[in-house]
This record gives structure tokens, C-alpha cells and sequence, in this order.
């Protein structure tokens, strides 16, 4: 470890808030990628919707979430990552209780967008905050922390959905329960520190000191400073959004834009949203055999293997994750998209999945297994902690957007590739983005483990000539 870092350094109470911070945000934006599709069926019913606005209450969350993580860095540096939090949770709270009193579509599409820009606005402050207030030693782990809570609160949604009925209202309970979340967010962001970092940044360095001794107290708190300032007065002035995007900085933006899209083009979330219908395809015939299927094998499995990269995230480096995890994502993709090749129509009478139908069960295991131990983690992890100080709120900002809009995308057109090229060539087309995806991170990514994020501005800034080189480890 370098800087002020120590061996040994001991787990403050204050550390422990932190990482309640990020999972609270963690398991909001998760439940709200898990939860609508129980919930649709009763409001369609409800409301009489007809295919637009039931597509528009699906997915203006997702757009919600674009302006608010477009937003979120720009209120981040302004105000403070930790008044960027909060103000994040009252945004949850407030969709969630718009939702779920709605008494007509308009007022409840309203509650989406609303709990959209909570969701975009946390999904971009907790992990940044997250990524700051970690020794480098550990950085890995708490924003890995952050996907962990992200897979939990997938599988809660799933569960959620599985227990209550959509039709008399028990939508409304599904939508209204991520209110509570958000409430238990805002409140423990209370009693949050806000970053040294930021305070720096605006010139309250009494005030960094005091959070970083609080924060860790065994660390050699001046030294963290002394580099966190030395850091700093490079950035003589507040990056412009034009700075966001010149030429120095080109490096990690492509970096974060890049894992952001790869980690959606790779097919994620056309099997999270799409799972019951791919397990229907696959021979689950009864709805409850899907919904079993689908929590266990991919929620379950997901929250499980996401342990994984918590443990060898900051051992064995960010690198051999994503590597090797694209390596099992890929392999899978195929042997899925082949099973489908052999799968006909059920057999009338069949009680089960086929041979093949187990086969495809067991490759989509294989391939959540090794998105949980990579790219989804190690994406966010990357992302959060190659940009320097001056712009790392805006440029996490744009990345975080980018993943939003990639997401939405893929779960827009999934239906219609498959329509199109038929499900074995749309599997085996997100497999060839995992081949085009390790090839580009084997050539781009720099390992950024146990190095501070002092140390990771120093990769951009000698390759672009800039600065002499400091220490490695
Ligand atoms: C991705 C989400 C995805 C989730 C699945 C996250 O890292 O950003 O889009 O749904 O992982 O666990």
C-alpha cells in the first residue's frame, strides 16, 4: 500500500456507514431493475393500459435514470457527494409513495421518472463517494459491495414478486416498498462523512483532516492529505464539460464509456429482464417453474457469485476478472445459443424441460456466475476510479448515462433481435461482443489495483507527457 495508507489499518465504525451508504443505493437501483415486471400485469389491469403507455411505464425509470446520472455528477462536485446522496434518497422516497397512490396513469408515469432520476442520481454519487472515501487496499471491495447490493436487490424484486399477487393493488405494495429503502438511505447518509476529497476540492482543508481522522484513524492522515493536495494542484481550476472530453483525458474516458457498453452489449440484462420468457422458450412450461428458475438460478446465483469478486477483487487485480469472467460469459453465450438450435416447440404432454432445456439452464448459471465475478463489479470499480479529481463527478456522469442508455437498448430490441435472427444468433451475437470485449480490455485496461487514485491520475498524465512519474507499487 502507498501514500498514507497502513497495513493492518482498522475497520472504523465510520468505514461500516460508508458501506451501508453504498448498499442501501446499491439495492434501490437493483429492486427497480427486478420489480416492474411483476408488477405489470396488475397495473395494465388497473388502468386499462394499451401496449405504449404499458411500454412507457416500464421504462421511464430508465429514462429518469439517464438525466439523473447525466445530473449527478455536476450536483456531486457542486454540492457535495454527500448532500448529492440524500438528495437522492428523498427522490426515491417521493416516486415510490407517487407510484404506489397513483390514481391514473399520468400521476404514476410521473412516480417513475421521479424515482428514475433517484435511482440515476444514486447510481452515480454512491459508488463515486464510495470509490473516494476507501484505502486504495480496499477500493475494490466496496464498490464491489455496491454490485452486491445491486444483485440483492434483484432477487429481493424477484422474491417480491413471487410472494404478492399484481392484481388488487399488491402492485402498489411492490412499487411503494423501495420508498422505505429510500428513507433508511437518507438516514444513514445522515450520519455519513462527506468525502476529503470534495472538501478539498472547495477549500475546507480543516475540514478534511477532521473527516479523514475520523474515518481512519490509524491511517497517516497527513500524508493521505499532503497527496490528495499535491493531486490537486495540478487541477488548478474546476474542469469545464469541455474538459471532460480534451484530448489528456481521452484515455480513461474511452476506458469507462468502453467497459460501460461492453457490460450491457454483452447481453446482462436481456437475460435479468427476459429470463421467465427465456425459460418458457427453453421447455419451463408453468409460470411457477419459470418464476422459480428465474430467482434461483439467476437471482440467487447472481447475488452468490458476486462473493467472488469481493474476495479477489483487490488480491488478484481488476485485469484477470474481467478476463477470465468474459472468457465463461462467452463459452456460455455459445453453448446456450446451440441448445437453442435443438430446441423445438414443447412436446405436447411434456412435464418438464428437455435435456436441452436443463443444458441452456446450465449455461445461463455459467454465464451469470462469470458476470458477477467481472464485469459487473469490476465495471463499476474501473469506471469510478480512473478519472482524476477535477473531473471525476462529470466523466463518471457520462459513463454511468452511457451504461443507462446501452441497457435500454439492449432491453428495447432484445424482443425484436430475436424476432429478426432468431434466438441462437442473438446469443451467439452477444457471445461475439465477449470475444470483441477481451480483446479490447487485453489491449486498453490498465491493472489499477492497490494503487491510490492519486497514483491512477499519473497513468494519463505521463502518458500524455505531463507530469514526472510518481511511485508505483
Ligand atoms: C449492471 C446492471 C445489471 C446488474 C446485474 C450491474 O452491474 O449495471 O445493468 O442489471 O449488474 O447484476
Amino acid at each position: 500500500m502507498s501514500g498514507g495508507g497502513k497495513r493492518g489499518e482498522r475497520f472504523s465504525p465510520l468505514m461500516a456507514v460508508i458501506i451501508a451508504v453504498i448498499i442501501l443505493a446499491g439495492t434501490l437501483f437493483g429492486y427497480d431493475q427486478g420489480v416492474i415486471s411483476g408488477a405489470l400485469a396488475g397495473i395494465s389491469k388497473a388502468f386499462h393500459l394499451g401496449a405504449l403507455l404499458t411500454e412507457v411505464v416500464t421504462s421511464w425509470v430508465t429514462l429518469g435514470a439517464l438525466v439523473g446520472s447525466l445530473i449527478g455528477g455536476e450536483l456531486a462536485d457542486r454540492i457535495g457527494r454527500k448532500k448529492a446522496v440524500l438528495a437522492a434518497g428523498v427522490l426515491f422516497t417521493l416516486g415510490a409513495v407517487l407510484q404506489s397512490i397513483a390514481p391514473h396513469p399520468p400521476l404514476l408515469v410521473g412516480g417513475r421518472l421521479v424515482i428514475g432520476v433517484g435511482v440515476g442520481l444514486a447510481a452515480v454519487a454512491a459508488p463515486l463517494y464510495g470509490a473516494e472515501m476507501a484505502p486504495a487496499a480496499l477500493r475494490g471491495r466496496f464498490v464491489s459491495a455496491y454490485q452486491l447490493a445491486i444483485t440483492i436487490g434483484i432477487f429481493i424484486a424477484y422474491q417480491v414478486d413471487a410472494t404478492l399477487t399484481a392484481d388488487n393493488g399488491g402492485w402498489r405494495l411492490m412499487l411503494g416498498v423501495a420508498g422505505f429503502v429510500g428513507v433508511a438511505l437518507f438516514l444513514v447518509m445522515l450520519a455519513a462523512p462527506e468525502s476529503p476529497r470534495w472538501l478539498l476540492k472547495v477549500g475546507r482543508r480543516a475540514d478534511a483532516l477532521a473527516e479523514l481522522r475520523a474515518v481512519r484513524p490509524d491511517a497517516d492522515q497527513p500524508a493521505l492529505l499532503a497527496d490528495m493536495e499535491a493531486a490537486l494542484s495540478q487541477e488548478a481550476h474546476k474542469a469545464s464539460w469541455r474538459e471532460v472530453f480534451a484530448p489528456e483525458l481521452r484515455r480513461p474516458l474511452a476506458i469507462a464509456v468502453g467497459l460501460a457498453v461492453y457490460q450491457q452489449i454483452t447481453g446482462i440484462n436481456a437475460i435479468i429482464y427476459y429470463a421467465d420468457n427465456i425459460f418458457a422458450a427453453a421447455g419451463f412450461a408453468s409460470p411457477a417453474a419459470q418464476t422459480l428458475a428465474t430467482t434461483w438460478a439467476i437471482g440467487a446465483v447472481n447475488v452468490l457469485a458476486t462473493f467472488i469478486a469481493i474476495a479477489f477483487i483487490d488480491k488478484l487485480g481488476r485485469r484477470p476478472l474481467l478476463l477470465a469472467g468474459l472468457i465463461g460469459m462467452g463459452v456460455s453465450l455459445v453453448v446456450v445459443g446451440t441448445a437453442f438450435t435443438f430446441i423445438g416447440a414443447p412436446a405436447a404432454g411434456a412435464s418438464g424441460p428437455s435435456a436441452d432445456g436443463i443444458v441452456t439452464m446450465i449455461g445461463l448459471i455459467v454465464f451469470i456466475v462469470s458476470f458477477a465475478f467481472s464485469l459487473g463489479p469490476v465495471v463499476w470499480t474501473v469506471i469510478n476510479e480512473i478519472f482524476p479529481g477535477r473531473v471525476r463527478g462529470r466523466a463518471v456522469s457520462v459513463a454511468t448515462a452511457v451504461n443507462w442508455g446501452a441497457a435500454f437498448v439492449v432491453s428495447e430490441f432484445f424482443l425484436t433481435l430475436i424476432h429478426a435472427i432468431g434466438r441462437p444468433a442473438t446469443f451467439w451475437l452477444f457471445a461475439f461482443f465477449c470475444v470483441s470485449g477481451w480483446v479490447w480490455i487485453w489491449r486498453q485496461v490498465p491493472e489499477t489495483k492497490g494503487r491510490t487514485l492519486e497514483e491512477i491520475e499519473q497513468i494519463w498524465a505521463e502518458e500524455a507527457g505531463l507530469a514526472p512519474a510518481l511511485r508505483r507499487i
